[in-house]
Parts: structure tokens; C-alpha cells; sequence
């Protein structure tokens, strides 16, 4: 059965904040409740991880299915050993030079993390967030804290206080307000449980499961061998390439209206998103696009929205869901896309525009012009 709650919004102003403000909601994850959370990648949705009960919560909160596995959260490095189990030298490594910040590893689980938390699996997924609110928020409830992505599932993940309440008001009791956050992207995820022998002797290969901020140019500088899943590369939805993360095989960050991107010369890309959008109006839909600084201006959409400059990934990453889910608000019905590069942050931008495009992407460089 699902409670119904008056969701209390608190407000706390990050450069200037007493931890112990932050008591009343850690006093709530202790006793087994929710609180939606900003940290430095997304707004998070957490409960006790060690309590089936909150994990089951989490569940049915978010709409989520069951079987795919949340992110346990940890205010220190050497809490890495407590919820994992055999954790690999590579697991530390990356720990060491990474957190706190935007990566989570996934090692063996231990058992004080019950499978309610983890989908069922025997590997649990460990981040230490560099955003202090979370981090006080985590210590002060003398818990470790289980976080998805604050959103109803399948929408978009939010990056305010706004879109928690938008999909959470009456569903949780408490949001913490510390404005907008700082990536716009959620973490890399990196599986260090992923075994090869190589001349006969056995070694981790890391693998990035969701590609993020820390990029895997940055994972290769720690470890050389790290490479993509298959899946996270993938351009086509192929049921042949079975998704590591049980997440990643779910339609995901999807607008209301129908979303297709393009990719190819900009000049091309433009004209053809035009023709569509005067076929789509043609058809009394409302048209919306998803530009940048350098296209905005060549569109006859009814919405155009830009995501900032091509050269400045990070600002794009920081407003992209925040742009989905502004369409949805304007009521976009046909909405098109422009693709981006795959190197460093933009590889994470390009994961999230396919999923929320459901792989719907035109090749504007073919000779037929059709996909
Ligand atoms: O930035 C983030 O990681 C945010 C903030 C709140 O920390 N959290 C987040 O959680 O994005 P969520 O639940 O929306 O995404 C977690 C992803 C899912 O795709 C899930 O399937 C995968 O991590 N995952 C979790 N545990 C796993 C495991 N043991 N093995 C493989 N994948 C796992
Ligand atoms: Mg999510």
C-alpha cells in the first residue's frame, strides 16, 4: 500500500550550512524513511540500504522494477570494505584517486547489504559523493545510504529540488533543497568484478558500465586495461548485447513527446530536422528542438532550446535533463535532436540522448537521407 505524505521541501544553503540542520532527515533515514538529496551528479532518493524495508520503499516510490540494483552511498573511503567483500586492489585504486566525486565501483557485496538493496545480485554498486550536504547527511544517519536518481522512473533524473517534487511530492516525506547541482550527468560506473586470465594468470578488467564525468581516459590513467561494456557503445538497441547494469536495460530519461536525434554534417542535420519539424506542424503537432549555441538559430521548431556551446561539455551536461524535462512542461509533442562527439564527457551526453531517444537516431550523411 502507498502512504501518502506531506513532503516537507528543506531548504539548505550549501556555502553556508550547521550540519545539524540536516537532523531532522537523517533522523528520518534511521528510521527507515526517505529523503531526496542533492549530491554533485544528480538529486538522489535514499534509505537505510541495510533495512529491505527502505530498499522496498525506494522501490515503490520511485515506480521501479525490483530487480535492478540501487547505488549504496558512503561518507567514508574505508566504508568500501564494509559493504563490499574481497574488494579488489584496482576497486582501491580508483577509490583512491577518485572519491569523493562522480564514480561508483562495483564489487563483491557483503552481507550486511541484504539483496532487496542490490536486485538480487551478489555485487553491490559503492559511491562516496564529494557533495558535502549528502556526505553530512550520510554520516550524521549512522547509516549507509541507499540512492537512486530521485525521479518517478524512466523520466528524466532530476538535477533540482523542483523535479524531485514534481515527481515525489506525497510519495516521500522530505526533499533537502541545495539548489541545482553541480554535473547534470549521474555517476561513471565502473564494475571491478569482471575477472580475465591473461597467460594464465587471473586479473580484474575494469569495466565501465555507465559512461560519466570521470571519463575513461581518466579511468585509463589509474588502469589501462579499463574498457567500455558493449553495450554502453552501442547504437542500435541489440538485444544480443545484454546490459551489465540491470538499469541500463530499461527505456530511460524519455521525454513525453516522441524524441528522434540526428546526426551528420551540421548543415544536413539542420535541413532535415526542419523538414520534419514542417511535416510535424503540417500535422498540428507541437515541435521542439534540442540545439546548441551555434544551431539555434536555423530552426523553425516552436520550441528551440540550446544546450550550450558544442566546445563546452560540461555546461551541456549540466542542463540536459533539465531540457527534457522542460519539454515535457511546454508540452513538446515531436521532439528532434542534434547528436555530439563521443570523446571524454560527451560519450556519457550521447548515452543518455539514445536512451532518451529509445536509439532512435537518423543518419543525416547517408546517400538515401533515410536511416
Ligand atoms: O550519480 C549517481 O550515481 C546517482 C546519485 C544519486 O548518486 N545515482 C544513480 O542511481 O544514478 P540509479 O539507481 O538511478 O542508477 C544506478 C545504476 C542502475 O543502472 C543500476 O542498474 C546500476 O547502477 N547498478 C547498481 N548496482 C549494480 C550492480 N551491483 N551491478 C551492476 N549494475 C548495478
Ligand atoms: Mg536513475
Amino acid at each position: 500500500m502507498e502512504k501518502e505524505y506531506k513532503t516537507e521541501l528543506l531548504k539548505v544553503d550549501r556555502n553556508n550550512f550547521d550540519p545539524a540542520c540536516l537532523l531532522p532527515a537523517a533522523g528520518l533515514l534511521a528510521a527507515g524513511e526517505l529523503v531526496a538529496f542533492p549530491t554533485e551528479t544528480v538529486y538522489g532518493l535514499g534509505g537505510n540500504a541495510m533495512d529491505p524495508g527502505a530498499s522496498q520503499r525506494i522501490y515503490a516510490a520511485k515506480g521501479r522494477p525490483s530487480d535492478n540494483p540501487l547505488i549504496v552511498h558512503i561518507s567514508e573511503k574505508e566504508e568500501l570494505l564494509k559493504v563490499g567483500r574481497d574488494v579488489p586492489e584496482i576497486a582501491l585504486r580508483f577509490a583512491e584517486r577518485f572519491w569523493p566525486g562522480p564514480l561508483t565501483l562495483i564489487v563483491k557485496r557483503a552481507e550486511i547489504i541484504p539483496k532487496t538493496t542490490t536486485g538480487g545480485l551478489d555485487t553491490v554498486a559503492v559511491r562516496l559523493p564529494s557533495d558535502e550536504i549528502a556526505r553530512a547527511l550520510i554520516r550524521l544517519s549512522g547509516v549507509y545510504v541507499a540512492a537512486p536518481s530521485a525521479n518517478k522512473s524512466g523520466r528524466p533524473s532530476t538535477t533540482r529540488a523542483e523535479h524531485c517534487m514534481e515527481d515525489l511530492d506525497g510519495r516521500i516525506p522530505m526533499v533537502i533543497d541545495g539548489g541545482p547541482v553541480k554535473i547534470g550527468l549521474e555517476s561513471t560506473i565502473v564494475d571491478c568484478t569482471n575477472e580475465t586470465t591473461e597467460d594464465g594468470v587471473k586479473k580484474i578488467k575494469p569495466l565501465v558500465l555507465r559512461p560519466g564525468y570521470i571519463t575513461l581516459e581518466k579511468l585509463r590513467e589509474i588502469e589501462p586495461a579499463t574498457e567500455y561494456d558493449p553495450a554502453v557503445i552501442a547504437r542500435v538497441k541489440n538485444e544480443n548485447i545484454k546490459a551489465k547494469a540491470p538499469g541500463m536495460k530499461y527505456r530511460h530519461y524519455a521525454p513525453k513527446g516522441a524524441f528522434v536525434i540526428y546526426e551528420g554534417d551540421a548543415d544536413r542535420v539542420i535541413a532535415r530536422i526542419n523538414e520534419e519539424v514542417g511535416r510535424m506542424k503540417a500535422l498540428g503537432r507541437k515541435t521542439a528542438v534540442l540545439a546548441t549555441e551555434e544551431s539555434k538559430d536555423f530552426y523553425d521548431a516552436d520550441i528551440v532550446v540550446s544546450l550550450g556551446r558544442r566546445n563546452n561539455e560540461e555546461e551541456i551536461a549540466a542542463r540536459l535533463f533539465d531540457v527534457l524535462r522542460s519539454f515535457d512542461e511546454m508540452g513538446a509533442e515531436a521532439i528532434f535532436g542534434e547528436c555530439f562527439e563521443t570523446k571524454g564527457v560527451g560519450q556519457a551526453i550521447m548515452n543518455r540522448l539514445m536512451k532518451a531517444a529509445g536509439y532512435n537516431i537518423v543518419s543525416c550523411n547517408d546517400i538515401t537521407g533515410k536511416k
